[in-house]
């Protein structure tokens, strides 16, 4: 089950991968002057820069790799401390651990995006860097974040991956930290299949995150230069053809935004007068992806029976988006003495078993989204959905 993008794949996708395929040269490096080279990879790259206001932008192959090279940039070493929230996705702690670095976990808050209070509470003199994770297209309160990392001297990496065309306060994540990484899997707001993109505004990172994702190499215009490597990287290329089908998504993402943004109201609206029922706090309204709506309720059984009359979950049993549903990340942090319990994080435990993820624009099971809407509901299927909604709220009032 995928994204809103992967609903408008279509002939704008076929063209550019079938342009890639006829010229019979899907590398991302060539010579701009050669007709053969397509240069979509390239394009692709400035494209994304210009849309997001970024200074640079890298193209990779996934989200993950983008958090890699984010936090190896900003030298996260052995023993190093990285914040990261409770409610995410296992790659965010899986980059930090295989740097050698400890993710130290912090509570969310009520817009199920980092807790800035509790971000403070957790920093000791071995925190380097702060990675808020812009969940379910919901930014973070970065002004609250920035000014905590300023006053202690850390970095940030953003992990925009489920954000993907989300702003805050007129400007695109990804460029209030130190970098922002992207995602370009099925489930993202526009999808290539899988893929990713770093962007950032600093001169050295940009050259050092291009580097990472090939071997060292230096960037010269749409190729590599063949000069001593600064740096080690490693091979975290995007091909022409993932680059072909990613501009086409590009070029159709203002779109994907603005209608899920009004299907989101829509269903929103037709919803806001079930009894008790709530929904998460949205930093900056105007910004947000719109790709999921989240409602909460007053108790948690009630939130549970709602759950199992609709066929979904609630946001607690969303797998390897919350800590504690992975055995593995749990037992590597206790052996490192980082607090992992449930009863080191009571707010995080209350508000994913009192909240339910709906469907906007992603649909899939594992992030909990499995009742709702799509990009493509009509208004009848919208006030369809809410109708079902709303007859399963009253019936356990
Ligand atoms: C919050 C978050 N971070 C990172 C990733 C990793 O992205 P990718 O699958 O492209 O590696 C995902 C993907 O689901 C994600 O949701």
């Amino acid at each position: 089950m995928p994204g809103p993008g992967a609903y408008w794949i279509g002939e704008e996708e076929k063209r550019e991968v079938m342009d890639v395929l006829e010229s019979g040269y899907p590398f991302r490096y060539g010579d701009l002057s050669d007709s053969k080279y397509k240069q979509k990879v390239y394009t692709f790259e400035r494209e994304f820069a210009a849309y997001t206001e970024a200074k640079y932008c890298v193209a990779t192959n996934s989200g993950t790799s983008t958090l890699l090279i984010s936090l190896k940039a900003a030298d996260i070493q052995h023993g190093d401390e990285v914040i990261v929230p409770t409610y995410g996705f296992i790659a965010s702690y899986g980059a930090v651990i295989f740097l050698g670095g400890a993710p130290v976990l912090a509570e969310i808050d009520e817009s199920l995006c980092m807790d800035p209070q509790d971000i403070e509470k957790r920093i000791t003199p071995k925190t380097k860097a702060i990675m808020p994770v812009h969940v379910l297209g919901n930014p973070c309160d970065m002004d609250a974040i920035l000014e905590i990392a300023q006053k202690k001297g850390l970095a940030v990496i953003e992990d925009c991956c489920q954000a993907c065309g989300g702003t805050y306060r007129g400007k695109h994540v990804g460029n209030f930290g130190d970098f922002g990484g992207f995602s370009l899997n099925v489930f993202k707001t526009i999808t290539s299949g899988d893929g990713g993109m770093l962007i950032t505004n600093k001169d050295e990172y940009g050259e050092f995150a291009f580097g990472m994702t090939d071997q060292g190499y230096k960037r010269k215009e749409a190729s590599v230069q063949i000069a001593p490597p600064s740096n080690l990287g490693f091979n975290f290329r995007m091909n022409e053809l993932t680059g072909a089908f990613a501009l086409a998504q590009l070029r159709k993402l203002p779109r994907i935004v603005s209608t899920l943004r009004r299907k989101k109201k829509l269903f929103k609206d037709a919803i806001a007068d079930c009894p008790g029922v709530s929904f998460r706090t949205i930093h900056d309204p105007n910004g947000e992806c719109a790709t999921v709506l989240n409602v909460r309720f007053e108790t948690r059984e009630r939130a549970a029976q709602v759950a199992e009359k609709l066929k979904t979950v609630t946001v607690d049993h969303t797998g390897w988006h919350v800590y504690f549903n992975m055995d593995h990340l749990l037992r590597h942090l206790q052996s490192i003495g980082q607090p992992c319990s449930h009863a080191d994080f009571p707010r995080t435990e209350d508000l994913l078993k009192r909240s339910i993820n709906l469907s906007v624009g992603v649909v899939d099971p594992g992030l909990g989204t499995a009742f709702g809407i799509n990009i493509n509901s009509t208004e009848e299927e919208i006030e369809a959905a809410a109708a079902r909604f709303r007859q399963v709220c009253e019936s356990t009032a």
